[in-house]
Formats: C-alpha cells, structure tokens, sequence
C-alpha cells in the first residue's frame, strides 16, 4: 500500500449556482483508514461527499480513487468503482419496505447482479424481522443502520457516510461506532466519515480534516481527537 494513496481529492471546487461552496480542498486518505471530516454547519461537509460520490460535479481539481481519475464519472459509476455512500439524513425510502429499500442500493450493484439481502441481514440481523415492513416506521437508529446495510450490500471498498448520528439516540449512536469499527477492523473497509457527534468520532476516527471556507484547515491526529475540550471548538456554532 506505501506510496499508493487510495483516494485523493486535489484542489476540489465545487458547489452550486451560488458560487463554489468546496474552494481547493484537498484530502490523501490509505486505504484501511477511517478518516473524519468536521466542520461547522454550512461550511460544505456534505458538498463535499456529493462531490466525491459524483451526485455534484466536479468544477475544478480532481478525485483519484484506487489509482483512476475518476473526476468526470457519473455516481453510478463511482459505486461501481466501490464507493459505497450513505447520505445526510439517511435518504431512506418512507413509504417502501426494509427489503426495497435495500433492492435500491442493489441497483447500484457492482457487478450487476440482483442484490443479495442476505448480506444486508448478517450485519443487521433485526432486519430480516422487517424485511416487509416501511422504512418510514423504522427508528432513527434503526434507518441509520438500513442505510448503512443498503451501502454495504455492494461491498465496497470505501464507505462515505454523512452524519450517521443525526436524528439516533446515543445508546444506538454507540452501537453504530462500534459496528463502524469493527467493519473497519474485519474487513479493511476504508471509511470517511462525517460527524458532529465527538463520542462517535473518538470512537472511529484515527485522523480528520477541518473543514472551512472551503478548504482544510487542520489536520488532527489521533491524539488531538481525543482532547474533547479541542474538536469542540471546530463543531458547531
Ligand atoms: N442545493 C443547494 N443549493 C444551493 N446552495 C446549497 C445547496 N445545498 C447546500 N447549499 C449551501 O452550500 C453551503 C454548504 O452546504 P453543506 O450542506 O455542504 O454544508 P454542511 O457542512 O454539510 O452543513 P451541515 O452541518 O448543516 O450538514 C451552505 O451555505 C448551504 O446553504
Ligand atoms: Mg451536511
């Protein structure tokens, strides 16, 4: 892996008809790493993801990932790839059931082929008790977790997840760090990770970027995230 950064992101600029919102934001992640962007809110955290991912374009610089420039490609392509993403607030389908809300992840299927549950089930057991029911009458802990499964039913290689905690009760934002970790740990899955929530990244993160005006503006170690009284200053208001 030495010398071989997994993904990179080189003078990113990128926003909407406002202006650029990202304005040369730059990140060189391993693979095997969980990586933690924070920031305050509106400076472009979850630009930045929908940058990455390819739901925004790319207007200046680019995106490397496994050794492929891969800029100028479509979302799709991008999950293909083994970029696995899970939105801010989750983007769960109310009105659909647990299984075809996981059937949409599947669409995005790496190799095409008619998506397996059983892989969403053997990390989240509960649900395969709720297959039939409405993702809308899951909990927010539980959403979290249908979409965190819905990702991962593609294996990827990198996981993009915006904000897990929002909207979870602590307790269960505590089992989504541990299951992040372990994830990690098993698997080597690659993780860039969102949050607000500092006992979530002092439980996942071994490194993060700041994010403001634009661009990073501290890089902190493992060591600095865990000085609580310090990551607090770059959360919000
Ligand atoms: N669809 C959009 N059209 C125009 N401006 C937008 C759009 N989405 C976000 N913005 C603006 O871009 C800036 C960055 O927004 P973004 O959602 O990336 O911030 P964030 O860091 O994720 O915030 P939060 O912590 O609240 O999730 C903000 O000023 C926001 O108002
Ligand atoms: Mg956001």
């Amino acid at each position: 892996m030495m010398g071989t950064e997994f993904l990179t992101a080189t003078g990113l600029r990128s926003g909407y008809a406002i202006g650029d919102v990202l304005q040369g934001f730059d990140l060189a992640i391993e693979r095997g790493e969980v990586v933690s962007v924070l920031g305050r809110n509106g400076v472009g955290k979850t630009t930045l993801m929908k940058t990455l991912i390819g739901l925004l374009p790319t207007r200046a610089g680019n995106i490397h990932f496994q050794g492929q420039d891969i800029s100028a490609l479509p979302a799709d392509r991008r999950a293909r790839l083994g970029i696995g993403y899970v939105p801010q607030g989750r983007g769960i389908f109310p009105q659909m059931t647990v299984r075809d809300n996981l059937r949409m992840g599947g669409f995005i299927n790496r190799d095409r082929q008619t998506p397996d549950p059983e892989v969403a089930f053997s990390f989240f057991p509960f649900l395969r008790d709720r297959q039939r029911q409405r993702g809308g009458t899951l909990s927010g802990g539980q959403q979290a977790m249908l979409a965190i499964a819905r990702a991962l039913i593609n294996a990827p290689d990198l996981l993009l997840l915006d904000e897990p905690s929002d909207g979870v009760q602590p307790s269960i934002v505590q089992d989504i760090g541990a299951f992040v970790r372990e994830l990690n740990q098993s698997r080597q899955l690659t993780v860039l990770i969102v949050e607000q929530n500092i006992d979530l990244i002092q439980t996942v993160a071994q490194r993060a970027y700041v994010l403001d005006k634009g661009r990073v503006v501290a890089d902190l170690d493992r060591e600095r995230l865990l000085d609580t009284e310090h990551v607090a200053t770059y959360l919000a208001v």
